[in-house]
């Protein structure tokens, strides 16, 4: 099937990880700090908590923490409701315990990028709270998106725009004016416009950036600009996490938010090169996207094609080459990802019966009544990993899924906390399935969480998953995780994928090796098994290989394996 695969004479100029910037080739393990680890027995994860872990991280072989906001927050979003941007929440510890936290992370080689939430602020912010005091007209409602309402009272929204979560976009006052919230009542949106807003940032990344952060994710970086002619939508549908075509949508993804980045950038460069931003935008296109890493702009971009993407080797083929298209064009690293805090965990994802796993709108995301098969699940989720680390730029790993943590889907309603649930009217469950609490143990109270009950309560098939139970244990998916990152350091830089012939339902692709051999990876995306070409070894495979009918060694269905061949 594979024919020979021809040697390739290696460039003498290839460029090892050594040789750029941390953030091109970066594995950067995801902290969703309520569910991570809990240091205090309150039964939320903390900073503490994070400290206790950051050797297994290590151990791991992640090169970097994102960590979800960890500021004051009234939590009406899971912290996304930012009431100061230069504290840290109580509940998570201080500003010297995250001091501390990034001390110690960069003691173990782990570099850190935290959360910053630019569009919206909580409605309990200094800034917020003034604007409310100070009444319509003033400077201090200049900060946020005050209108009059429509109608003959004013009695009508400004415009037809509709949360992300759910219901109108706008809330009106005791006073008359409405404000704009494109996520929840308690996010009110910042104005933009307003240059005290920018200067604001501006210091806010200073702030971090002097404590030693070395990056930013950048929450809904594509909504921060609005059309100020305040326009309808129309009839379109809103829901979160949905691609929105630039630039003629009045809040998605329009040209002008591009000067804010640029702003962004330059803050950055003064700290150096090596401090870095990750855009969380959902836009229409690879296209789209790679405008936000333009080389004045954000470094990285995640591809959340990719997370869209069925688990079809012709559709994850075409969105591969489409994203390292586009990435190549502005000359950014592609950016990997399978789950975060907002989607379906993939390990559940592609156990739909009724799909091949590529939703992640709300509408898609998989509930108590959807058809699964978590074993395919589970077996699909470790291929599309192995698939992921083998590709060419940076990759993000979601805490648990190292674990092969699946969704819990039925969570009873009384404990579901995220706000998509009251906002859609009990019709969407929301995220809180992906935020279940870390089981770090086979038992104890919380699976070694903390010493509380946890938050989220965990299903007890999370024993099972837990660290304990996996370390050390070949052929688990920790074990797969670890073996993967530790075979992934060796590839080079180099931003393109070359793609071998394989059989239908099937992929192929040669990466280099500092050492002038070759990493194939092989990933089957149907029951079929593939014939591998030949090789020299076999660096890691989701499953056992096997044994066609004439020896030679085939990579069963649903599975993906590296070889290396010299
Ligand atoms: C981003 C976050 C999500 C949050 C929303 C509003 O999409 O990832 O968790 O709810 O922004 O801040
Ligand atoms: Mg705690």
């Amino acid at each position: 099937m594979f024919g020979r695969i021809m040697p390739v004479s290696h460039p003498a100029t290839a460029q090892t990880r050594a040789d750029v910037l941390w953030w091109r080739t970066a594995v950067i393990y995801q902290i969703y700090i309520r569910s991570f680890a809990d240091g205090d027995g309150d039964g939320i994860g903390d900073l503490a908590g994070i400290r206790s872990r950051l050797p297994y991280l290590r151990d791991l072989g992640a090169d970097a923490i994102w960590i979800t906001p960890f500021y004051p927050s009234p939590m009406a979003d899971g912290g996304y409701d930012v009431a100061d941007y230069r504290d840290i929440e109580p509940l998570f510890g201080t500003l010297a315990d995250a001091d501390a936290m990034i001390a110690d992370a960069h003691g173990l080689g782990l570099r850190v990028i935290i959360d910053i939430v630019p569009n919206h602020s909580s409605d309990q912010h200094r800034w917020f709270q003034a604007a409310l005091a100070a009444g319509p007209g003033s400077p201090e409602r200049e900060r946020y998106v005050f209108r009059p309402g429509r109608g003959e009272h004013g009695e009508l929204a400004p415009t037809d725009w509709e949360s992300a979560f759910g219901g109108p976009a706008w809330t009106r006052l005791p006073d008359g004016e409405w404000y704009l919230h494109l996520f929840a009542p308690e996010q009110p949106d910042f104005n933009w416009e307003n240059p005290e807003v920018v200067t604001e940032f501006e210091d806010i990344l200073r702030f971090w950036l002097d404590r030693g952060v070395d990056g930013f994710r950048i929450d809904v970086a594509n909504s921060l600009k609005k059309d100020q002619s305040f326009p309808d939508v129309g009839s379109e549908a809103e829901a979160v996490l949905v691609p929105h075509e630039g630039p003629h949508h009045p809040f998605w993804d329009r040209d002008e938010v591009h000067e804010v980045y640029r702003g962004w950038r330059s803050v950055s460069d003064t700290f150096g090169a090596d401090r870095t931003f990750v855009a969380e935008a959902w836009v229409d296109s690879p296209d789209r996207l790679a405008r936000y890493t333009r080389a004045d702009e954000l470094h990285t971009a995640f591809n959340f094609a990719f997370v869209r993407a069925p688990w079809d080797a012709a559709e994850l083929r075409a969105t591969i080459d489409k994203c390292l298209a586009a990435a190549a064009v502005v000359g950014a690293p592609a950016t990997w990802v399978l789950s975060n805090h907002d989607v379906t965990r993939h390990a559940t994802r592609y156990a739909r019966l009724d799909s091949t796993g590529g939703g992640v709108t709300d509408e898609a995301r998989v509930g108590p009544n959807t058809p699964l098969d978590p074993a395919l699940g589970l077996r699909r989720a470790r291929a599309a990993t192995l698939l992921m680390l083998a590709l060419p730029g940076s990759a993000y790993v979601y805490q648990g899924e190292e674990l092969g943590l699946p969704e819990v889907v039925d969570l009873p309603e009384d404990v579901l906390a995220d706000p998509i649930w009251e906002r859609s009217e009990h019709r969407v469950r929301g995220r809180d399935g992906c935020r279940v609490p870390i089981p770090w143990t086979t038992d104890g109270p919380s699976l070694g969480f903390g010493s509380g009950d946890p938050w989220l309560p965990q299903p007890a098939s999370f024993a099972g998953l837990s660290v304990q139970a996996e370390q050390g244990v070949a052929g688990s998916t920790l074990e797969l995780y670890r073996s993967a990152l530790a075979h992934r350091r060796a590839l080079t830089v180099a931003q393109t994928v070359d793609w071998l012939p394989s059989p239908e339902g099937s992929l192929a692709f040669r990466r280099l090796t500092a050492d002038g051999s070759s990493v194939v990876c092989v990933v089957a995306c149907t029951d079929a098994a593939v014939p591998l070409p030949a090789y020299d070894e076999v660096l890691v495979a989701s499953t056992a290989l096997e044994h066609g009918p004439d020896g030679e060694t085939r990579l069963p269905g649903e599975a993906a394996v590296w070889l290396r061949l010299r």
